[in-house]
C-alpha cells in the first residue's frame, strides 16, 4: 500500500494518544459498554483502544479492531498476545468502508482520528450504523485541523500554514466539524455532541503532535509561504518557548449517536 496522505506511524500513535487519554475515556464512556458486550474500533491503528475497551468488556465480551494498514493490525495482534487477551480481542485488515461484519452485530462502535483521512466519510458512517445494533451507539472523535492556532505575532504566516495544514496535510481535514451533520443524515438518533480543546504549551511536543517539519516542508514546496517566513515564525516559537509561554491548541470533536429503535 503506498504511505496515505496524512500517514503517521504507532509511536507517533501511542504519544498522542497518552496525550489524549482524558478524551479517549470520554468516547469509551459515550459507548455505554457492560461486561459481555460485543464492541468495534474503526481505524484502530496499533490498537491502544481495543486493548483498553477490553478491559471494560472483560474476557465475556468481544473486542475487533479494523484498520486497512497491515503494519498496524500485525502491532494490535502483538499486543493483544503479549497482554493474553488474544482469546477476545481481534484485529481484521479491512477498509472502514466495507466492514467484514454482519449487520447489527456489536453493541456498539467507535472511531478515533480517522475521518480526517477519509473521502468518504458518509459511506463510513453508513458502515459504523449498519453493524451497530438497534439502541447501540456509534461514536466518533475527529480532528478539525481548520480550527485551531499558536500565538504569534505573525498572524498571516501563522494563517497560511494553519489553512495549508486544513487543506493539504490529510485528505478530509475539516472532519470535526462535520460529524454532526452526517450522525443526522444517516438518521442516528440522540446525537450529542462536544468540542473538545487539545492546548500544547510545549513547543518540541507541538512540532511533533503536528507533524511540523513536515508542514512547513511542504508549505514551502507549494508556494505558501518562503523559507524565510518559516524561519521568522520559527525564531518567535522558539522565544516564546524560552520564555515558557508558547500556547498552541487544536480543537477535536466528540460526538456519539444511538441506531434507532
Ligand atoms: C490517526 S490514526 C488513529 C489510530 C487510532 N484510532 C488511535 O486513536 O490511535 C488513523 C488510522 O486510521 C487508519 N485508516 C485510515 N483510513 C482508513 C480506511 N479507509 N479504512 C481503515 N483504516 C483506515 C490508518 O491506517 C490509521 O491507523
Amino acid at each position: 500500500m503506498a504511505t496515505p496522505k496524512g500517514y503517521v506511524d504507532s509511536e507517533y500513535l501511542q504519544v498522542v494518544g497518552d496525550f489524549l487519554n482524558q478524551l479517549k475515556q470520554r468516547t469509551y464512556a459515550r459507548m455505554q459498554i457492560q461486561t459481555g458486550h460485543k464492541v468495534l474500533d474503526v481505524g484502530c491503528g496499533p490498537g491502544i483502544d481495543t486493548m483498553a475497551l477490553s478491559q471494560a468488556v472483560g474476557a465475556t465480551g468481544e473486542v475487533y479492531g479494523v484498520d486497512y494498514d497491515k503494519t498496524m493490525i500485525t502491532e494490535a495482534e502483538q499486543r493483544a498476545q503479549k497482554a493474553g487477551i488474544s482469546a477476545w480481542v481481534k484485529h481484521k485488515l479491512s477498509d472502514a468502508a466495507s466492514l467484514p461484519f454482519e449487520t447489527g452485530f456489536f453493541d456498539s462502535c467507535r472511531s478515533e482520528r480517522l475521518f480526517q483521512h477519509l473521502p468518504n466519510p458518509m459511506t463510513v458512517l453508513d458502515e459504523m450504523a449498519r453493524v451497530t445494533k438497534e439502541n447501540g451507539w456509534v461514536v466518533v472523535l475527529d480532528t478539525d485541523w481548520g480550527s485551531g492556532g499558536i500565538d504569534t505575532s505573525e498572524i498571516d504566516i501563522e494563517r497560511r500554514l494553519t489553512r495549508f495544514m486544513a487543506d493539504h496535510m490529510c485528505d478530509n481535514g475539516y472532519a470535526g466539524r462535520q460529524l454532526y451533520r452526517l450522525f443526522k443524515k444517516q438518521g442516528l438518533v440522540n446525537v450529542s455532541f462536544e468540542v473538545l480543546p487539545l492546548v500544547v504549551t510545549n513547543y518540541t511536543f507541538a512540532r511533533k503532535v503536528w507533524s511540523l517539519d513536515k508542514l512547513e516542508m511542504q508549505a514551502v514546496v507549494m508556494n505558501v509561504v518562503t523559507e524565510a517566513e518559516v524561519k521568522k515564525i520559527q525564531m518567535e516559537f522558539e522565544q516564546a518557548d524560552a520564555n515558557g509561554v508558547f500556547f498552541g491548541y487544536g480543537c477535536l470533536t466528540l460526538v456519539a449517536g444511538q441506531k434507532a429503535g
